[in-house]
């Protein structure tokens, strides 16, 4: 464990220039390890404000010369999320998958008119405990061997895929951790949702009433053989808005008055090669909290799953405490979350790290844009 090194072991390990990329988050880090590792980054500009919501939320095109479609190269990453993967494929962001949370707010804006409030609450839900707070860096996927050491219990640091911090179980074309891969892209999931829209989707594609029997069928899925089903709050709220996404965002030349129905074909495009199809106008006006809500709602109003957890498998217990959707709690409730879960990372912050951290939170607090949710200053 890194936080058990010698001071001898920490200097050799510091001294080479791989040791510890910047992206890692230095969660679990003593205060000592932190100014030792900092002094390895060649830049620590801490958190940063969130860049300004896109004025021009016009449909337009988005695979354009100016952003090519290129395969990964030997070392970029790619991880859970199939709209950042593709941002990176197309390089709206880096091509590495190393980022910052401002590179992914503009981005997720221009490539795919993903409201500026929800575009920063879950980047900010994400990087405050999947991110490094100094570096304002973040993995959107997998620790490679340049992640470096692991830090101590609790903190399982490696960007998006890290279970249990963002990501979650029942995911839409992604196993649950405890059965299999929790990032890559896989087929008989894919399959699954294809038969959906087959069965239930408007002319054999993809629509709001077909992904809710997806949606239902990957919770049923996890209950049923995950005995470490997880289905609560952030993922809770997660799993019924990314249900939602592929029809808000990977339809092309989408209206305001969208009929909201994806070809199999591209969804694949997207879900599979990260690659935006030929052609392929973003939606013409942004997608926030108030288009958003009514869509959730009626996938959830579908198949009305509580939010809880599996006792064993088969054994779903609901989670009296967590608001799921009732009363519109949820985002403040995940705001709580998010912000105890980061206290627990980081226990013991320098001085340099508490102050990143706290901003940080105060940027998430901020994109929650609700007053009636009262901020929390635990750093
Ligand atoms: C705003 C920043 C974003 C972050 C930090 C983010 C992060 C994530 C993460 C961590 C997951 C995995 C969820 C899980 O398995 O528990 C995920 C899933 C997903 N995201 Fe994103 N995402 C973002 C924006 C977007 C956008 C703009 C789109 C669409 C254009 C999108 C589409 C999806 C979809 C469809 C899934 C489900 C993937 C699957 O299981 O097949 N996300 N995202
Ligand atoms: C949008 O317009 C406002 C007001 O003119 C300006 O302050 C802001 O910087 C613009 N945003 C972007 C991303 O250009
Ligand atoms: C993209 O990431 C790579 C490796 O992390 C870095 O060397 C490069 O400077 C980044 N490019 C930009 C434009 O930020
Ligand atoms: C499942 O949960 C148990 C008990 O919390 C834990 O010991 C185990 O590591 C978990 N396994 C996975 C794969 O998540
Ligand atoms: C895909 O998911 C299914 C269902 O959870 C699982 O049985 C299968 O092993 C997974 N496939 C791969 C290649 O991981
Ligand atoms: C349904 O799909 C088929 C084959 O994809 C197509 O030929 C037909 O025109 C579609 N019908 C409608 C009403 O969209
Ligand atoms: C989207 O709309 C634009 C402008 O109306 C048009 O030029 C383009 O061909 C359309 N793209 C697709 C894929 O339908
Ligand atoms: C985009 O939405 C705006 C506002 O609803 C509307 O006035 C405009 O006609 C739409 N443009 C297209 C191409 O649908
Ligand atoms: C966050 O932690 C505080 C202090 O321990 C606790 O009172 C509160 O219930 C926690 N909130 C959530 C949503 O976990």
């Amino acid at each position: 464990m890194f936080s058990s090194l010698s001071a001898a072991s920490l200097l050799s390990l510091v001294l080479s220039a791989s040791a510890f990329p910047e992206y890692r988050s230095l969660a679990g880090l003593s205060a000592a390890e932190v100014r030792a590792v900092a002094r390895t980054f060649q830049a620590t500009p801490g958190a940063q404000p969130a860049p300004p919501p896109i004025n021009d939320t016009s449909s337009k095109l988005v695979f354009d010369d100016a952003h090519p479609f290129q395969p990964d190269a030997p070392g970029d990453i790619r991880g859970p999320c199939p709209g950042l993967n593709t941002l990176a494929s197309h390089g709206y962001i880096n091509r590495s998958g190393v980022v910052t949370p401002g590179e992914i707010i503009t981005a997720v804006q221009e490539g795919f008119n993903m409201g500026w409030n929800l575009a920063t609450f879950v980047t900010y839900g994400a990087f405050v405990v999947d991110g490094n707070h100094l570096t304002n860096l973040m993995s959107i996927g997998q620790k490679t061997p340049e992640t470096g050491p692991d830090a101590p219990a609790p903190a399982i640091i490696g960007g998006l895929n890290t279970h249990g911090a963002f990501e979650g179980d029942a995911s839409t074309t992604r196993d649950d951790f405890a059965l299999g891969s929790n990032f890559l892209f896989n087929e008989t999931l894919f399959d699954q949702l294809s038969q959906a829209a087959i069965d239930f989707g408007s002319n054999g594609t993809l629509d709001i009433p077909s992904a809710a029997v997806h949606r239902h069928n990957r919770i049923l899925d996890s209950i049923a053989r995950n005995p470490n089903f997880t289905f609560e709050i952030p993922r809770y709220l997660t799993a019924y808005a990314e249900t939602t996404f592929p029809l808000a965002f990977f339809v092309t030349n989408q209206t305001s008055d969208t009929s909201l129905t994806l070809d199999l074909d591209v969804a694949r495009s997207f879900f599979q090669t990260h690659k935006f199809p030929d052609n392929f106008f973003r939606r013409n006006g942004s997608y926030d909290f108030p288009e958003l809500d009514p869509l959730v709602l009626e996938i959830f109003e579908a198949f009305p799953v509580l939010p809880g957890n599996n006792e064993g498998v088969g054994n779903y217990v609901v989670d009296p405490e967590d608001p799921g959707f009732i009363n519109g709690d949820g985002l403040c409730y995940a705001y709580y979350k998010q912000s105890n879960l980061t206290v627990a990372l980081y226990p013991d912050p320098t001085d340099e790290l508490r102050t990143a951290i706290a901003q940080n939170l105060g940027t998430f607090y901020t994109a929650l844009g609700d007053p009636t949710c009262e901020q929390v200053f635990p750093f």
